[in-house]
């Protein structure tokens, strides 16, 4: 009985590790899987709890590698799926009391932290930019450019360096982005830092992607195995397996590509690659969580050059559970320095797209690479943002990235800024490489101090407070190899993260243009303005010396969301374009609890007042109605006092520590202080500015609060066209979507190890009490069989139902979608598409098939039905709601606006227009 005991313990302890690494082989066909957070973090209680109540209803699968997640499967005809929905991992609940169920909602929900369900989905890779054909053109133009001395300089320059270096790679010479011959000086100036041997070394980068060619010639010396993992065919070997699986393998050669007799070199050519293969089939939130902080021991950079699809009207980031992922990643990876997320800014730029509607780009995370191309000019692909850090070399101009290929190929049509994330991950490899103690955020400091701004005519650059120059077309700069890493030898480490949330400021103000029924004079209002003041003391309660990152979560109704523009405006001028207009985006939903990033305020002290605007496109006479309900001003930064510096929670509500910080401050110091001349909180909360006159108004703010906690206002600036009253709400108002789960991840670092074991010794002891209870045997040769049966407990069964029919088309969709082949392509009825756009649609698919064609060299030829357009599954936000509906035909979800997408001045356009508004 014992030895038993001990037995199954330790198989299971076995079964969980193997679990760590592994996500078991998922049925679609006959279950549901979900994932369950539990707080696990002192004890693995709630865990077995939650097993042996559900026993008969759930089976649990496996542990996700991210602490305190769960996945658990049910059969599929099991009534509990009518029931079972998301709960707290996003902001749309799915899961619903109603007459019969409120037993077990209430019990389900009393029991977990947050459900979420696991539907597969597609990720798709950075949309194909079409090969363009002015390579003839440009080579007479080439020819006559040769006799420039500079071009001969650069020859002599890759004689020198192919010598010292014995290097012999045939396509050597033809990667002008490591040594540029035809425009010298417009590659990423790395083989100075070759010459010192800086290359890499020690620094392994998993590319996230379709797949590696491990065993290629090119790439096998320089793979790791260790931190690979293949999430869509369940192994440990990456290997491209689609006939199109070549894309991860490009990638790789760009940063590893090792220097011998085949195609070319990579930038930090003694560095090595992990292949994590996500983009190969459906995945859910669990996988795509779990791989990008897979190998995290191992993996020192993750370079991702996927993401919401680039059509220009999709509005999509990362669930919860991915975005913890992030944050484990940044916190765990790196010996606690922080894995690197680098990601491709995104091909959408014809279509008007932005990163900024992209939830990863978008990330504090991540760091955005945008791209310019052979001749250092911006290519209309490359999408533009306030999210965009950097911009390094990839295809246009006629030219595309020389790099290593599948099946003993080589490419050189690697292109989009899928090319310029891991050009851009090379030169962090060798940047580590040379100061390997940067933390996350000392990289960051590092791209934006030191990228060299390129085209100053172009992209509206602005000076920023560090004295930089930033563009949202091509962030703070090229990434030039040898400055960067000259830069970062002698970087010292930045203080610990700090961070400050405002309240969620309400604004309630609407903007209609072009209504038949309007009057001229009704539409007077243009922008919809609303301030949030920012105090002295706000900042030092929670410990924030200046601003690295900013984020605006907004809630703006609209009934054409690519018709809403947003800009933030710093108090020292400097403005961020959060929402640019995308024609194509004709989406109702307006931005719910959107979440924008801005990196262009690094290093700004945040303090005073921030304004926000709100406009609409008028260029075209559609009618358009806004609604501006709120928003919230988030500041991530560098902290004053490391020593106070705290792990960030992602779900915890700061704004609420702040205002519990300044009460305890008021507290101590309100017995001294006197509050009369400060009379309402009005006045307390808008006054801003010196140091001086906040010490002052904290006792005046104590008294305000004590005496109307509900809310206090503040009038906005009224010298404008508009002036609007914003109040800040407190704790009552608070949106209740994001539970207050303080403490619950307090223990990321610890060792599980020894919970491991206690845990699995006691369910398999309750295992062996079940065993001996209903077989009367010890079941020695049912081991096997257990595993699979015994995790299946009981309560009582539920209903079908739903709320409403909405909710019905929902679960029926969710539920069609769990079934992974049956995504419906081409069944999307989507009406705000009309006819005309279609046929461009096609056309233009058309065309760029041809151009594919044409230009592919017999190259795989990549199915473009079926991948490369493919699933534009989320193209809300909202996506989970009904991923299945949405899944679409190819055709349908190419960009709408075709016949006006070769400008890429649009962003610079709306920007003239967002100037002209001001
Ligand atoms: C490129 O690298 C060289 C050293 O190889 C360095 O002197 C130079 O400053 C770097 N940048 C540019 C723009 O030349």
């Amino acid at each position: 009985m014992f030895s038993l005991k001990l037995l199954i313990s330790i198989l299971f302890y076995l079964i969980s590790l193997s679990n760590q690494q592994q996500i078991p082989t998922r049925n679609y066909e006959e279950n549901n899987y979900f994932l369950v957070e539990l707080n696990t973090t002192t004890s693995q209680k709630p865990l077995i709890d939650f097993i042996s109540k559900y026993k008969d209803h759930y089976k649990f699968e496996h542990q996700l590698n991210l602490d305190n997640y769960y996945v658990f499967s049910i059969d599929n005809s099991h009534p509990h799926n009518s029931f079972l929905g998301n709960f707290n991992s996003n902001n749309f609940n799915h899961m619903k009391r109603s007459s019969g169920f409120e037993d077990h909602y209430d019990e389900l929900v009393g029991d977990v932290s947050s459900l979420h369900m696991l539907y597969p989905k597609k990720i798709n890779k950075r949309m194909p930019v079409p090969i363009d054909s002015k390579r003839d053109e440009l080579l007479q133009q080439q020819s006559s450019d040769q006799s420039n001395s500079d071009s001969d300089k650069a020859h002599q320059k890759l004689a020198v360096v192919a010598q010292k270096l014995d290097i012999h790679d045939p396509e050597f010479a033809t990667q002008w982005h490591l040594l540029n011959l035809q425009f010298p000086g417009h590659d990423v100036n790395a083989t100075g830092l070759w010459l010192e041997d800086i290359l890499g070394q020690g620094i392994v980068t998993a590319i996230v992607d379709d797949g590696l060619d491990a065993e290629g010639e090119d790439l096998k010396d320089n793979f790791n195995a260790k931190g690979s993992w293949d999430f869509n065919d369940n192994g440990n070997l990456p290997l491209p397996k689609l006939f199109d699986d070549y894309h991860g393998t490009r990638c790789a050669g760009e940063i590893a590509a090792v220097k011998n007799d085949v195609c070319g070199i990579g930038v930090a050519y003694k560095s090595q690659v992990s292949g994590i293969r996500i983009l190969s089939g459906a995945i859910t939130a669990a996988e795509e969580a779990a791989a990008l902080i897979y190998g995290l021991d191992t993996n020192d950079i993750y370079s991702c050059s996927w993401g919401p699809t680039d059509n220009g009207r999709t509005l999509s980031g990362p669930e919860v559970v991915v975005k913890q992922a992030f944050v484990k990643g940044i916190q765990e990876g790196r010996n606690n320095k922080g894995a690197i997320y680098v990601f491709a800014s995104g091909n959408g730029g014809r279509f008007q797209d932005s990163c900024n509607f992209d939830g990863y780009t978008n990330s504090i995370y991540s760091i955005t690479v945008g791209a310019i191309d052979y001749k250092g000019l911006h290519p209309a692909y490359s999408e533009a943002c306030a999210a965009v850090m950097v911009v390094t070399y990839s295809s246009g101009s006629g030219e595309h990235i020389h790099t290593t290929d599948i099946k003993k190929k080589c490419s050189a049509l690697h292109g989009g800024t899928s090319a310029a994330a891991p050009l851009a991950s090379g030169i962090y490899s060798l940047i580590l490489s040379a100061n390997p103690d940067l933390t996350w955020r000392d990289l960051q400091y590092i791209n934006v101090l030191s990228a060299t701004p390129v085209n100053e005519d172009d992209g509206n650059y602005q000076t920023t407070a560090l004295n930089r120059k930033y563009s949202h077309k091509y962030g703070y700069g090229k990434i030039d190899a040898y400055n960067m890493v000259d830069f970062a030898k002698s970087w010292k480490n930045v203080k610990p993260q700090a961070w400050y949330y405002s309240d969620v400021t309400q604004v309630n103000e609407a903007l209609s243009l072009n209504k038949p029924q309007m009057l001229k004079r009704d539409e007077e209002k243009k922008i919809i303005k609303s301030k949030i003041t920012v105090s002295k003391e706000d900042l030092k309660v929670m410990n924030v010396e200046r601003i690295e990152h900013v984020n605006v979560i907004v809630n703006i109704d609209a009934s054409f969301r690519g018709k809403v523009g947003a800009r933030l405006i710093s108090p020292t001028g400097v403005i961020s374009d959060l929402a640019t207009f995308r024609p194509g985006d004709a989406a109702g939903r307006g931005f719910q609890d959107w979440t924008f990033m801005s990196v262009a305020h690094w290093g700004e002290d945040g303090l005073g007042d921030w304004e926000i605007e709100v406009f609409a496109d008028d260029s075209k006479s559609d009618p358009i109605d806004i609604k501006f309900k709120d928003w919230q001003l988030r500041f991530f930064g560098e902290s004053r006092d490391a020593d106070k510096s705290e792990k960030y929670e992602l779900l915890k509500d700061y704004a609420a520590v702040r205002r519990d910080r300044i009460g305890e401050n008021k507290q101590q110091s309100s017995t001294i202080e006197s509050s009369t001349e400060f009379s309402s909180s009005t006045e307390a909360s808008s006054s801003t500015t010196s140091s001086e006159e906040v010490s002052t108004t904290s006792a005046s703010e104590e008294i305000a609060q004590s005496t109307s906690t509900a809310s206090s206002e503040q009038v906005s600036s009224t010298s404008s066209e508009v002036s609007t009253t914003s109040s800040t709400i407190t704790d009552e108002l608070e949106p209740t979507t994001e539970p207050d789960e303080e403490g619950k991840n307090k223990h990321y670092t610890s060792d599980h190890t020894g919970q491991y074991l206690m845990g699995f010794a006691i369910i398999g002891f309750i295992i062996v009490l079940i065993i001996m209870k209903c077989h009367k045997s010890p079941g020695s040769l049912r081991r096997r069989r257990r595993r699979d049966d015994d995790y299946e407990f009981d309560i009582i069964p539920g209903e079908d139902y739903t709320d409403s029919e909405d909710d019905q088309e929902t679960l029926d969709s969710r539920r069609r979608g769990a079934n992974a082949d049956s995504f419906d392509l081409g069944q999307r009825n989507d009406q705000r598409i009309n006819k005309n756009d279609q046929i461009n649609d096609d056309r233009y698919q058309d065309e760029a098939r041809e151009r594919l064609f044409e230009n592919f060299n017999g190259e795989t030829l990549p199915d473009y039905d079926d991948d490369m357009f493919k699933i534009g599954d989320d193209d809300d936000h909202e996506n989970d709601e009904n991923n299945t509906k949405k899944a679409t035909s190819s055709s349908n979800e190419q960009p709408t606006d075709s016949n006006e997408t070769t400008n890429d001045e649009e962003i610079t356009d709306d920007r003239k227009i967002v100037d002209e508004n001001k």
